[in-house]
């Protein structure tokens, strides 16, 4: 009988619990593995804490938001100046592993998680990634659970804004997240209708912004709504949406007014589409498992749930390309990405 580790790493996002779910359930139910659950990502293996997980306590989770074992950004390679030479994070890793019986160490998380992952897996441990990341910047995967329920819970906030913004003939900006890549930003703006969109892949001219709304303005759309990617580019002493609102204000002269959603895109429940991926990538590991096929992460490619070796995607991140068919669609639509 097999004995494997979960654990949670990274920013939180909803359908963590379903994942957690998918591969528990079917480890125990499938295959007849002992399954634990480790706390606060690889901090937990660092320190040994962990709770063990069966049907009992891994039914009712599946719509539950968060992480039942909680997570930290625990970077174990990371070196610490603060460390004594001898606590030598990676080495606790590998005896704690080996103390607690593990055949099989099942990492949830984004591309920091699958990275450590990989290096644990290269240090000899059996290792499985799930992509999770409400960013969708993980190479690797044509998505990462938790994306679809953030682009859900943008949406919602840009149809609110329109109904605003139309009252006060004013230009609305809403900063969305997703670090380094666009991908919230471009999905969210799309399905929310959004005129222009800013992404960190694509430079943007505040002056070609600037006409753009007043030429929408000239006929007749006496309102704007901007979806802004936190990661563009933007002072550090300022949010990129206060930095984009107060130069349309200042180039347009227009009523400008931003929101900036924040941490309400990674809360709640997950939507169906993340259930069904998360619980999908989770049944997938475990067979994986069941297989003895370390060293992988599992993807969604073409449609399809398999999986590429966690070395090819570890530390790479996936961006949107000037070719994207999102893009081009957008952009026939007449919406503005800043550049042209
Ligand atoms: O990676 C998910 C994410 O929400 C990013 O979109 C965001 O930039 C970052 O995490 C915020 O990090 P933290 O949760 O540590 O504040």
């Amino acid at each position: 009988m097999k004995k494997i580790g979960i654990l949670t790493s990274g920013g939180d996002c909803p359908g963590l619990n379903a994942a957690i779910r998918g591969v528990g359930k079917t480890a125990i139910k499938q295959y007849g593995m002992e399954v634990i659950g480790i706390s606060s990502g690889f901090r937990g293996l660092i320190e040994k804490e962990y709770v063990h997980l069966d049907e009992s306590t891994l039914s009712g989770i599946l719509t539950m938001g968060g992480t039942i074992l909680g997570t930290s950004r625990e970077k174990p390679f990371k070196k610490d100046k603060n460390l004594l030479k001898d606590n030598d994070k990676p080495q606790i890793i590998l005896k704690n592993y080996n103390e607690l019986s593990l055949d099989c160490l099942v990492c949830i998380g984004g591309n920091g998680t699958l990275k450590t992952a990989n290096f644990l897996a290269e240090a000899g441990l059996n290792v499985i990634g799930i992509p999770k990341t409400i960013d969708n910047d993980v190479w690797g995967t044509d998505i990462s659970f938790g994306f679809d329920s953030a682009v859900s819970i943008c949406t919602d906030a840009i149809d609110r804004l329109h109904t605003t913004g139309n009252s006060h003939k004013r230009i609305m900006v809403i900063e969305v997240m997703g670090h380094n890549a666009g991908w919230i930003a471009l999905y969210s703006g799309i399905a929310g209708g959004g005129d222009i969109i800013l992404v960190p892949e694509i430079d943007y001219d505040i002056k070609k912004i600037a006409k753009n709304i007043k030429d929408r303005y000239s006929s007749g759309k006496t309102y704007s709504i901007v979806v802004v990617a936190e990661g563009i580019e933007h002072p550090m002493n300022k949010s990129a949406g206060r930095h984009i609102a107060s130069l349309i204000e200042d180039y347009t002269g227009i009523e400008t007014r931003e929101t900036t959603l924040g941490y309400i895109q990674r809360g709640g429940t997950p939507t169906p589409m993340d259930r069904v991926l998360a619980t999908s990538f989770g049944g997938y590991a475990a067979k994986l498992i069941a297989d003895g096929n370390y060293g992988r992460m599992v993807t969604m490619r073409d449609n399809h749930i398999t999986s590429v070796p966690l070395s090819e995607t570890a530390g790479k991140l996936k961006v949107i390309t000037a070719e994207n068919h999102l893009v081009q669609r957008a952009r026939d639509l007449g919406v503005c990405f800043g550049d042209l």
